[in-house]
């Protein structure tokens, strides 16, 4: 065991001392909140296998302790619940580092969080976050997380002329809102809050048809990232029940969600329905997607189709992360296609075309733009036709080791 001690500008690893030893066995470290059972999934699988039972199992007694302290102790610090709340989210935050299986990170002295690279992580050097943190080091610890609040509400200050005004959080299942801008029978602008929070799955929003200028979303990439399990441990500390994952747009293998044939597919048409029906005619559904997958490809499209929507044009991006330890030296997705629409009309668009390079995800994604340029106006068999353009391509090929001679 190796304790990390940071202060004057200086970061030193040594082993514990006696005293620090004697601290971490303080009697007053005794956790008492159960976190409710891990459930089995396609994410979770690899946690039940290495023998964890409870949320609560993945932290140490320490860091189960510290938390549950702060969580008490943040009420009494503000009579303004909004500042509460903030306090709050910062200590709940800092449960993404759960200690068992918080890692090193072997490039930067630096430990990461449990569901790094959208995996929970196994490694042989786990790092028990210091839960309040300090002013100097330290990832994802709760003070960190307030100076980055404190920084964001300073931005919105400077950037904005007056307190914003919001609203929610709503579930998805409340009733319809009147649109956000406009002006009422006198031509004064509509007293109406700047932004409306709302919970539960975009199948059903609450805005009224036609008012919206802008849909811009970032929907999940198929069945690569497993958001609901991998946010498990944040809502069990938070105290949330599990959401009904019934909306849920990511095939999920373990569970068998959305694995019927063409239940991705109808799931992602009735939300990007419901999307075209807040656009006015002239409005755009913007979004970026990734996937090595021709199938989840052809069933994006397939869906925008049948949604009512025509393309504008797509552009290519690099993905933000694509020096994550996860993607490095591994043949994962390094470029976004960002997808521009407009609901099926008889106003004119121009259209517009991506750059690109000459590199195998190019010219893969390539072969995608080309389909999804054609949106609201695909033949009845262009399925068919992309998966056999795309079949030949070097990116989706399997990944061929080198072999030992
Ligand atoms: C790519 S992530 C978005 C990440 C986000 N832009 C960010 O920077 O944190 C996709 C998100 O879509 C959510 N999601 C999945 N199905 C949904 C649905 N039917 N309605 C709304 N959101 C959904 C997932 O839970 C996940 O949080």
């Amino acid at each position: 065991m190796l304790v990390e001690r940071a202060g004057d500008g200086r970061r030193e690893l040594a082993t514990p001392t006696a005293g620090e030893l004697k601290a971490a066995e303080a009697a007053h470290m005794q956790p008492r909140r159960s976190l409710g059972d891990i459930p089995i999934g396609q994410e979770t699988s690899v946690l039940l296998r290495h023998g964890f039972r409870q949320w609560e199992d993945l932290y140490p007694r320490r860091q189960r302790s510290m938390v549950e302290r702060l969580l008490e102790l943040a009420p009494a610090c503000s009579t303004d619940a909004g500042v509460v709340a903030a306090l709050r989210s910062a200590i709940l935050g800092s449960t993404e580092m759960a200690g068992h299986l918080s890692r090193w990170d072997r490039y930067y002295l630096k430990s990461y969080e449990s569901m790094a690279g959208h995996r929970f992580n196994f490694t042989t050097l786990p790092v028990e976050p210091n839960v309040w943190g300090t002013t100097t080091s330290g990832r994802g610890t709760t003070l960190r997380r307030l100076v980055q609040f404190v920084k964001a509400a300073e931005w919105l200050r400077t950037n904005t002329d007056r307190q914003l005004s919001v609203e929610g959080p709503v579930p998805s299942t409340a009733a319809l809102v009147p649109a956000l801008l406009g002006q009422n029978i006198d031509g004064d602008p509509l007293e109406r809050p700047d932004a409306v929070v709302v919970v539960g799955s975009s199948q059903r929003q609450l805005l009224p048809t036609g008012s919206v200028d802008l849909v811009l979303t970032d929907p999940p990439y198929h069945d690569d990232v497993q958001y609901g399990e991998l946010s498990r441990p944040l809502q069990a500390w938070a105290g949330l029940t599990p959401p009904d994952s019934s909306g849920d747009a990511v095939v999920n293998r373990a569970t068998g969600q959305l694995v019927a044939d063409g239940s991705y597919t109808a799931l992602l048409t009735s939300i990007f329905r419901e999307s075209a029906r807040l656009l006015r005619d002239d409005g755009h559904l913007i979004f970026s997607y990734a996937n090595r997958d021709p199938q989840a490809w052809a069933n994006v499209i397939d869906a925008l189709q049948g949604a009512g929507l025509r393309a504008v044009g797509c552009a290519v991006v690099h993905s933000e992360n694509e020096t994550d330890h996860a993607k490095r030296n591994v043949r994962a997705c390094t470029l976004d296609l960002l997808l521009d629409l407009v609901p099926v009309s008889n106003l004119a668009v121009e259209k517009f075309q991506p750059k690109l390079g000459d590199s195998d995800e190019e010219e893969f994604l390539g072969i995608v733009a080309e389909y999804v340029l054609a949106i609201g106006a695909l033949s009845t068999d262009w399925r068919h036709e992309f998966l056999e353009s795309v079949s030949t391509v070097n990116f989706i090929r399997p990944l061929r080791r080198p072999r030992n001679t």
